[in-house]
């Protein structure tokens, strides 16, 4: 039986009390998705800022009627320290972890508007771990990101060799993890940061200016518009199904005080370049009979990104027994059917 089984059989027995930031989002959905159908007892807290009221209906209707009396929403704002105090006192429950998803994603929108990202991704930030240190929560995780890696040349990328940043996204998911770390250090108050590399999935946004590129690229081919790749297509990343990342939160929040107050990379250890993924997401779609034929259109590099991605996931497998159970084709088939059903007309 792998670790993430193990650790599921427990939950299932003996239920936790989980608070979810940014739940109405796609990762956040998707963990109370998970969460809930594991019988565990979730709070949930948004602003709505990018995430939506139907994900959390999608997941009612995922889930049995009594898996969603477990569940409790506070909408709200991690800018307010009040907010958050207030979602890790709910109903006198007792929260055991805190799985903290919410901030404003997407370099560009980063480059766009730096005090807003840095309002939502640092304040937003200091204010949920000061509160849920105070709450004594047993572990918090957070959303760490790839981005953190900068402009360090070295492939694949291993936890202790960052770069300086590239964006003002970059610097925020990076100050994140310091003070995680000055927590631990100053009030013994335990963390684990998740470097997510590019996670993809469905309810992952597929409009908006800083839509991602596997909802972006989807929502082109599948109403047959023209579809852009920035530079020559020969960037590659690291894609990792969103179900590999919740199986790293849930074992990250459960893990045994050696593994705690660390950072490990999510992801699949696998570069897929973006005239691959082009490839790959035509012959999905194909599978499901939406036929795209245009080719795609060539346009100048973006600001900020980086060239490669790749991870090195050793630390994850070993110190907290992560086993991704989707390859990127098969999270890409499994995903699709979603988009099809959400996009077409
Ligand atoms: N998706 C990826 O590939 C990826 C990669 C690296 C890191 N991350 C990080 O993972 C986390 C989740 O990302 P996602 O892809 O699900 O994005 P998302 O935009 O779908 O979800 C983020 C959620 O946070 C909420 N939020 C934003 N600001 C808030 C605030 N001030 N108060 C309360 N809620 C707020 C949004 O409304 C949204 O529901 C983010 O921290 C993101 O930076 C994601």
């Amino acid at each position: 039986m792998s670790k993430y089984d193990d650790v599921k059989n427990q939950l299932k027995q003996s239920p936790k009390v989980w608070l979810v930031t940014g739940v109405a989002g796609f990762i956040g959905s998707n963990l109370l998705e998970t969460l809930l159908q594991l019988n565990q007892k979730v709070i949930g807290l948004d602003n709505f800022a990018t995430g939506h009221q139907h994900n959390l209906d999608e997941v009612k209707s995922a889930v049995s009627a009594q898996q969603w009396q477990n569940f409790s929403f506070i909408k709200g704002d991690i800018r307010h320290i009040e907010d958050c105090e207030q979602a890790l006192s709910l109903d006198n429950l007792a929260v055991d972890y805190v799985l903290h998803q919410a901030a404003l994603g997407s370099v560009p929108r980063s480059i766009a508007d730096p005090v807003l990202t840095n309002s939502a991704n640092i304040t937003g930030f200091v204010n949920m771990l000061t509160a849920a240190k105070n709450a004594k929560v047993s572990t918090f995780v957070y959303a760490a990101s790839s981005s953190t890696y900068g402009d360090h040349p070295a492939l694949p990328k291993v936890e202790e060799n960052i770069g300086k940043p590239l964006s003002p996204y970059a610097v925020t998911k990076y100050v994140n993890e310091l003070y995680a770390d000055v927590f631990h250090k100053t009030y013994g108050f335990n963390s684990i940061g998740l470097r997510y590399f590019n996670v993809f999935g469905k309810r992952q946004d597929p409009n908006g200016a800083y839509a991602a590129v596997i909802p972006k690229w989807t929502a082109a081919m599948i109403e047959n518009q023209p579809l852009y790749i920035n530079g020559d297509g020969e960037t590659s990343r690291d894609f990792c199904f969103v179900e590999n990342a919740v199986q790293a939160n849930i074992l990250a929040a459960t893990a045994d005080d050696a593994g705690k107050n660390q950072v490990y990379n999510v992801a699949l250890g696998d570069r897929t370049t973006l005239n691959e993924l082009f490839s790959s997401l035509v012959n999905a779609l194909a599978e499901n009979k939406v036929n795209y034929q245009q080719s795609a259109i060539y346009r100048d590099f973006r600001a900020g990104d980086v060239r490669h991605s790749q991870a090195d996931i050793g630390k994850a497998k070993q110190q907290l027994g992560y086993q991704p159970e989707y390859r990127i084709q098969q999270g890409i088939n499994k995903a699709m059917p979603w988009y099809i059903k959400h996009l077409s007309k």
